[in-house]
């Protein structure tokens, strides 16, 4: 990796992937792209372009005109959005992810998206949820990833395309927030704490999901792309996690800092569904043993930062 086109730059993970890409490979050597420009670092502090992923065409000249070597496809609509707007959803998710892969076959390039624990469904064993197992999810956004994860290891074997991917959990940041995901009220929980010390989550107790904080999210990206190739056994579509909690636990956890914290419940029957339908916990031995993925963020840890960092912002 030492040329890279980000799609989705300035969305939840492009947006501090772009950042960090940066700091390691140059400003000038990793192109951020996105549907529309805004003022954020990721669109300031290097080189930009706009891109819709459904243009074919410009994305295979864009990735010429610069020269890249990697392509990380980051541009997708999340799970609740998709389920309002399914056949958009398939049309962006899939379209979009087909260009990406069809960019880096002409091209030779290291390729890089992410699944989710959306692939998983309702019969998906719940705890512990192994790397091999059971894939029948029952909303848009998971036939998407399942989908995308075979289409990664399709190019792999059929064309040599250097693809690598992983499963993220709900991810967490005081940066870009989340637009229209399942796990984004353990993000928004932590702004109206500060803001309002109360949150109505429509998430319901006792509902169980994998997160991870962003800095191990990008960690496990740059690490995963690294990675020496001939370990990997899996290629994409790594379960990766750094823990599990439901709304409870992670009030408890704030109260730590915001003592009078209070959470109440109006849930969303349709997100509950969705959440209802994924893993309470997965297991990312393999991720551990094949390229050494281990979170450095708990719940505690992960707590004190958030709201330290969104205290300051807000
Ligand atoms: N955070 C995502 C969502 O909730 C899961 O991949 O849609």
């Amino acid at each position: 990796m030492k040329k890279i086109l980000i799609t989705g730059a300035l969305g939840q993970i492009g947006s501090e992937l772009t950042v960090k890409l940066r700091d390691i490979y140059g400003q000038d050597n990793v192109i951020a792209t996105d549907i529309r420009q805004t003022n954020s670092e990721a669109a300031v502090n290097g080189p930009f372009e706009i891109l819709d992923v459904m243009d074919a065409n410009r994305m295979v000249e864009l990735a010429k005109e610069y020269n890249v070597d990697t392509i990380m496809h980051m541009a997708a609509l999340l799970s609740a959005t998709a389920e309002t707007k399914p056949v958009f959803a398939w049309n962006l998710n899939m379209g979009g992810l087909m260009n990406a892969l069809e960019t880096a076959r002409e091209l030779n390039l290291q390729f890089f998206t992410p699944s989710s624990i959306g692939a998983f469904g309702p019969n998906t064993p719940k705890d512990n949820t192994p790397q091999d197992t059971i894939q029948r999810p029952t909303t848009m956004y998971g036939v998407n990833k399942v989908a995308g994860e075979l289409l990664a290891d399709y190019y792999f074997h059929r064309f040599g395309v250097d693809t690598r991917g992983v499963r993220f959990p709900g991810l967490i940041s005081y940066v870009t927030p989340p637009g229209g995901g399942t796990t984004d009220y353990a993000v928004e929980i932590y702004y109206e704490a500060i803001k309002k010390g109360q949150y109505s989550s429509y998430i319901n107790k006792g509902t169980y999901m994998d997160m991870m904080y962003m800095p191990d999210a990008l960690g496990a990206i740059i690490d995963l792309m690294e990675a020496d190739p001939s370990k990997l056994i899996h290629r994409n579509a790594f379960n990766v996690t750094a823990m599990s909690f439901d709304p409870e636990q992670l009030a408890a956890e704030i109260r730590k800092h915001i003592p009078g914290f209070e959470l109440s419940y109006e849930v969303d029957p349709v997100r509950q569904a969705i959440a209802d339908s994924w893993p309470n916990s997965i297991d990312a031995s393999a991720a551990a043993e094949e390229w050494g993925f281990k979170a450095k963020y708990d719940i505690g840890s992960m707590t004190a930062d958030m709201l330290e960092k969104l205290k300051v912002k807000l």
